[in-house]
């Protein structure tokens, strides 16, 4: 255990020892003695395993099913497919249709299909191996109608989603024809990005029990109650009646983040053949039920006037979509906010392909945005001869562009300038091909990361209990992120109590309520909450120490009264003191309990609420073989306060690595024919191994954020894969002089 700074005995507790610190993770020793249990870990009495049948054409009709052999093999308890499956209010879709959590799910409602690898039929069966066995028995024969596959094609009818992220579609500012025309320097480019997969080490998984009209979920989500409420509305039962438990996720990144279709199934499944059912994804399952991040075309136009100001910026859109939902990855929204220039004019369009609908990917918008907005940048900076920093600071944000309000907190420039320093960047001879080392060419690029501070509603309770620990819940998710961790800080922090004697529960739909861990907000949002709750718990306490005849803090006033590992003592005379559980046993042992709701008021009508950061990276390029490496990428960001060091750097680094993927491998191909992914496995879909990742060096600056919440956290999920793709792309520019605005950047597009 990392040693933490702690308050000696006698000492009023003042700000927050705890918060900052690089505690180990409270859930490490579980998680690597394999008692940490995982949804499709719970073995429940009488378990069956259920395998999913998924189509191999991109659209048409089931013709004809035939399941009679798969029905007769050895211990096989239910096929069931679009003819013998329960039949769902509005044929399922009545509970899964309010974004963002609910989806249109493919519940074998019908014979339509709709994308490659939709669902078509489900094998139960006592064991796993029967039930694979029995899958590869069911004999499908499809009419096939026509699949749009080619986005190429599919762009010539482009459909204007209705909202983006809360925003219009398309936004304008100032004559943005105008500006351009009269430009001085000028970027006009394309930049696109393809489809990726999320791809979590630990697949989607759901174990699905009835007891009579109450139905139990352990699934493996990013939102308890987000799950709970689809699934009660789709099967048109009280949500009362369904608990969500989930008290390890083994990575989300977005695609957890929804309702799928295979958790109803599960649940359909388990009704139907009265036994808990348990369904895992296969992983060629992963590339098409459960999301994906689309496929994007970025028309990006900037142009700048005298010494680099920024007088146009365009950025136009086009994204895919499947024929289920209008779902938008909202690449322009970055281009809206980032910038102060004197015009802009942006917009979203989709094209529908027969395809899974895509969804949430780690910085949805953000990320695929900001390598179109971060290398065009670079591109200006070329074209009007200047440093891209420089250019940057040239059109720096003093205030939101868009609504002109001020910014909670921003701390870019300063990233700009820690990254600058620990980087070398002032070394950079900036013409293209111009720095070598031996054989290979180097290039230095840069660019801006950004994202919102978000903040939800969220539910927390803290009981104090006899033995003088306590227990803190809250109905949220740890990811893999550290959520048990910093609540725990936040908890042991506001209690007085040390951290081993607070234990912090989550990933329960029975908790009190939570928002789903997306969007970067499960600090911002629960951390308040919980600090709430174990602050009013502890303050009941005082106040029953307080009206305690028997107590030493007898008739003190509260606010004397201070609170530490344990103890409750008089500030003013230290040596009145009493353990707390010492209170708690005179007062009929009962445990001691608050609740606490914690919502964001009116403070993003005030201010405009977002993290900042800059993104250094170095790459070396075999210039006979194109082969690209990333010896060392160093960032710097301001994110507010930062509640756990050691996390919170893990969270900062796997986002970056998640940018280097995204820079030079990540690519899901999509078969032309047939609408399947061909590279749909972990051999062939690449994502960077240790050995792809050089040094990454990581600065959080000092921020003050006092509007944000109470504890001045914003977010850390997702700003770190933002501007990654971009510092890597502008790198290769420098280093050889080709321009790749199509990623993966790949060797095949430098020889
Ligand atoms: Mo994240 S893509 O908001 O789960």
């Amino acid at each position: 255990m990392t040693p933490i700074t702690q308050p000696s005995n006698g000492t009023p507790v003042t700000g927050q020892p705890l918060i900052g610190q690089p505690v180990d993770r409270t859930d490490g020793h579980a998680k690597v003695t394999g008692r940490a249990l995982y949804a499709a870990e719970n073995a429940l009495p009488r378990l069956v395993h259920a395998v999913l049948v998924t189509s191999t054409i991109a659209s048409g009709k089931i013709a004809t099913i035939d399941t009679a052999r798969a029905e007769k093999m050895r211990g096989v308890l239910l096929v069931m497919t679009h003819r013998n499956a329960p039949q769902l209010p509005k044929k399922g879709q009545a509970g899964a249709g309010d974004m963002p959590a609910g989806r249109v799910l493919n519940l074998l409602q019908d014979d339509a299909v709709h994308y490659n690898n939709q669902p078509v039929a489900l094998v139960v069966a006592d064991s796993l191996e029967h039930a694979q066995d029995a899958a590869r028995a069911v004999r499908i024969a499809y009419t096939s109608s026509h699949a749009a596959l080619d986005f190429a094609k599919a762009k010539s009818v482009l459909v204007k989603p209705e909202k983006v992220q809360g925003s219009t579609a398309d936004s304008e500012r100032g004559d943005h024809a105008g500006a351009w025309r009269a430009a001085t320097a000028r970027v006009d480019a394309l930049y696109t990005t393809p489809v990726e997969h999320h791809n979590p080490m630990e697949p989607h998984a759901t174990v699905a029990s009835w007891d009579g009209e109450h139905l139990t979920l352990y699934d493996s989500t990013q939102y308890v109650s987000g799950v709970r409420n689809t699934v009660a509305k789709t099967f048109g039962i009280l949500p009362d009646n369904v608990r969500v438990i989930c008290p390890f996720v083994g990575g989300g990144f977005g695609c957890k983040g929804s309702t799928w279709s295979h958790v109803v199934l599960a649940a359909m499944a388990a009704r139907k053949t009265g036994h808990p059912v348990k369904l895992v994804l296969e992983r060629p399952q992963m590339f098409g039920i459960v999301g994906h991040r689309p496929r994007t075309e970025q028309h990006m136009q900037l142009g700048a006037a005298g010494a680099g100001r920024m007088t146009a910026v365009r950025h136009d859109v086009i994204a895919s979509t499947s024929f289920q939902e209008d779902w938008i990855e909202p690449s322009a929204i970055l281009t809206r906010m980032l910038y102060d220039s004197d015009s802009q004019h942006t917009s979203h369009r989709l094209a529908r392909l027969h395809h899974g609908t895509p969804t949430f990917m780690r910085a949805p918008g953000e990320a695929s945005g900001s390598f179109a907005l971060e290398c065009a940048i670079d591109e200006l900076a070329y074209a009007a001869k200047m440093d891209p920093i420089a250019l940057r600071l040239q059109n720096y944000a003093e205030k939101e562009p868009e609504k002109g309000l001020p910014w909670s907190s921003k701390s870019l420039r300063r990233c700009y300038e820690t990254g600058a320093a620990r980087f070398g960047w002032a070394k950079r001879n900036p013409e293209p091909r111009s720095m070598r080392n031996g054989h290979l060419l180097v290039g230095w690029g840069m660019a801006t990361a950004s994202y919102p501070a978000n903040r939800q509603a969220a539910n927390a309770s803290a009981t104090i209990l006899p033995d003088g620990t306590a227990v803190v819940r809250s109905g949220s998710q740890d990811l893999g992120t550290g959520t048990y961790t910093v609540m725990t800080q936040i908890a042991a922090n506001a209690l007085g109590l040390p951290m081993e004697k607070v234990r912090f529960e989550l990933g329960d739909s029975s908790q009190p309520k939570a928002p789903v861990s997306g969007g970067s907000q499960t600090v911002a949002s629960v951390g308040p909450a919980v600090h709430a709750a174990a602050t009013a718990a502890r303050d009941k306490l005082i106040a029953t120490a307080i009206a305690d005849p028997q107590s030493q803090l007898h008739g003190v006033p509260a606010e004397d009264i201070g609170c530490e590992l344990g103890w409750l003592f008089r500030q003013s005379v230290p040596a009145r003191r009493e353990p707390m559980a010492a209170v708690i046993a005179r007062n009929g042992g009962r445990a001691i309990e608050a609740r606490s709701e914690s919502k964001p008021g009116d403070e993003k009508k005030q201010f405009s609420m977002h993290s900042f950061g800059a993104v250094f990276t170095e790459v070396e390029i075999d210039p006979d073989l194109g082969m690209i490496r990333v010896p060392r990428i160093v960032a710097a960001y301001g994110v507010g306060k930062l509640m756990n060091k050691k996390t919170g750097h893990s969270q900062l680094m796997g986002g970056i690595v998640w940018g280097l993927g995204m820079a030079l491998m990540e690519k899901t191909e999509m078969d032309l024919y047939n609408g399947r992914a061909v590279n749909g496995n972990l051999a062939e879909y690449h994502v960077p191994v240790n050995a792809d990742i050089g040094d990454i060096d990581i600065t959080v600056v000092d921020e003050t954020d006092p509007h944000i919440n109470a504890l001045g956290a914003k977010g850390i999920g997702e700003i770190g894969i933002t501007g990654v793709a971009a510092a890597i792309g502008n790198a290769v520019y420098h280093a050889t002089g080709r321009r790749v605005r199509d990623l993966p950047i790949t060797l095949d597009k430098l020889i």
